[in-house]
């Protein structure tokens, strides 16, 4: 472990800009239009208060959990994130072995620079889900679907909120692509305006190809939430994308306040805005059973490659924890959303 790398996630995003060329760090930190949503993301969360409680025995904190039938011992995720070999050489795999020496349940995207089974390879035991973009006929689908099997997927994560590259004012000034940058191992997908053409049939289809948990990411309303729960899906990702996708304003702190009732019955994945501990500890007393960190992770890839990544998930553990202890929270039995002040 390399010390000194930075200490706290704030520090992290400050020297990584200094680490890498300019567009490249505008283009980790942009997002839709001029970013409104993204922001969003950040101010929501610090809007919520937490109440905290005193005396409450809470020595033994316990944040184990099960999931795709394997242990998981912290809420704390790693968000699908695409070509990360601009952040560091090696990327995606440098990611996961970050992430595989803190144990966190990782994802890796099609939109990423390195397969899910080059990851596999140097990464034998890290517990990591593929996701898959519908960018591409079925046939396409089907022999990612394969891969994932293959790889010890433990569920298949679909994205459906990035249809079309969206216009980024902070990426016109910059003129930046981000595809002209780091190295490809992983071609790129062949036909991505296929996007557009897919509805809910799709999901069926897939539910009925593979065994798998199917994980649909960039759920944001209501409707949608319901159609997948109607369709037997139980594992759910409430995500704006980071706001990078659709400037649409609404967060995830908006959705999980009206899906109270899918508590305990569903799987309720989340990601946007996470900066520190309390905040993950704000998503769970929301409902959430994970929280996906996403541009942090990268901070810490560009700062220190697979330590650096390491040690973002390293300060936000330590962060969640000591907001439970202070805040007098035991186990997620105490993590309820009347601790939360809106
Ligand atoms: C560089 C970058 C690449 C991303 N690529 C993907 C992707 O391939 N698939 C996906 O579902 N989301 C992708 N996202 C969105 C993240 O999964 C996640 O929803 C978002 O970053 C969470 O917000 P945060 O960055 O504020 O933590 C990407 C985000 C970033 C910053």
């Amino acid at each position: 472990m390399k010390k000194n790398l930075f200490s706290s996630i704030y520090q992290a995003e400050k020297t990584s800009k200094k680490k890498i060329r300019s567009g490249t760090f505008k283009w980790l930190n942009s997002a839709a239009e001029d970013g409104f949503t993204s922001n969003k993301n950040l101010i929501d969360l610090q809007n919520i208060k937490i109440i905290p409680r005193i005396l409450s025995k809470n020595q033994n904190i316990t944040l184990k959990s099960k999931v795709f039938g394997t242990e998981i011992d912290c809420p704390i995720i790693l968000c699908p994130m695409g070509h990360q070999t601009q952040f560091s050489q090696n990327g995606e795999i440098s990611t996961a072995i970050g992430s595989y020496e803190e144990k966190i349940l990782s994802f890796f995207s099609t939109q990423g620079r390195i397969g899910f089974d080059q990851i596999r390879k140097k990464v034998p035991n890290l517990k990591m889900i593929w996701q898959i973009f519908p960018f591409g006929k079925k046939e396409w689908i089907e022999s990612q679907i394969k891969i994932a099997e293959k790889n010890r997927s433990l569920a298949l994560c679909f994205c459906f909120d990035a249809s079309v590259r969206s216009h980024r004012y902070i990426e016109r000034e910059t003129n930046y692509d981000a595809r002209k940058y780091g190295k490809r191992l992983f071609p790129v997908s062949p036909d991505p305006s296929q996007a557009l053409q897919y509805d809910w049939e799709f999901l069926r289809w897939a539910k009925q190809k593979t065994s798998l948990k199917i994980i649909p990411k960039g759920l944001i309303n209501l409707n949608d939430i319901n159609k997948c729960v109607n369709l037997g899906i139980k594992n759910l990702w409430i995500s704006n994308h980071g706001g990078r996708m659709f400037n649409s304003g609404i967060t995830a702190v908006d959705i999980l306040k009206k899906i109270q009732h899918l508590r305990g019955k569903n799987t309720i994945f989340v990601d946007g805005g996470v900066r520190k501990g309390s905040d993950i500890l704000k998503y769970l007393c929301l409902g959430a059973n994970y929280v996906g960190i996403g541009r942090p992770a990268m901070y810490g890839l560009i700062n220190g490659g697979s330590s650096g990544v390491s040690k973002i998930f390293k300060i936000l553990k330590s962060e969640l924890k000591t907001a439970m202890y202070n805040g007098g929270f035991k186990s997620y039995k105490d993590m309820r959303i009347d601790r939360l002040i809106f």
